[in-house]
């Protein structure tokens, strides 16, 4: 089973909101939406450009460089250039703290992202 990280307060990161985060040497990217919180890198895969300086639509993450999209629900590519999805993290709420999972495992991968109450997101 991955292990989870305590990367900040939910209370910290507002509805529509998203916010770059270092955990070890890797920088995630948090986004709130509608649907829960969701974890991605934060660097574009098309080029190096940092997703946090882009824009938050709902669901749609858009790149500030050339404007390649991807759903922060899996991190697949909406819209081009970009071609790859971008890596997606299992996210968890436990008692109003945002906790994710930056190992990659079996497991992690067939998590949910968590909703705001901590529920499992909807299917
Ligand atoms: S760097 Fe993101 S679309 Fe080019």
């Amino acid at each position: 089973m991955a292990g989870f990280t305590a990367v900040m307060l939910l209370s910290e990161l507002r509805p529509g909101r998203m916010r770059a985060v270092m955990l070890g040497e890797r920088e995630i990217l948090l986004c709130r939406t509608g649907d829960g919180v969701f974890a991605l890198d934060n660097i574009c895969t098309h080029a190096h450009a940092r997703m946090c300086e882009g824009r938050l639509r709902s669901t749609r993450l858009v790149c500030p460089l050339h404007g390649a999209s991807f759903d922060v629900r899996d991190g697949h590519v909406l819209a081009p250039p970009a071609v790859s999805a971008l890596r997606t993290y299992a996210v968890r709420i436990v008692d109003g703290t945002i906790e994710v999972a930056i190992e990659r495992d079996p497991a992690a991968q067939e998590m949910r992202p968590a909703s705001p109450d901590g529920r499992a997101g909807p299917t």
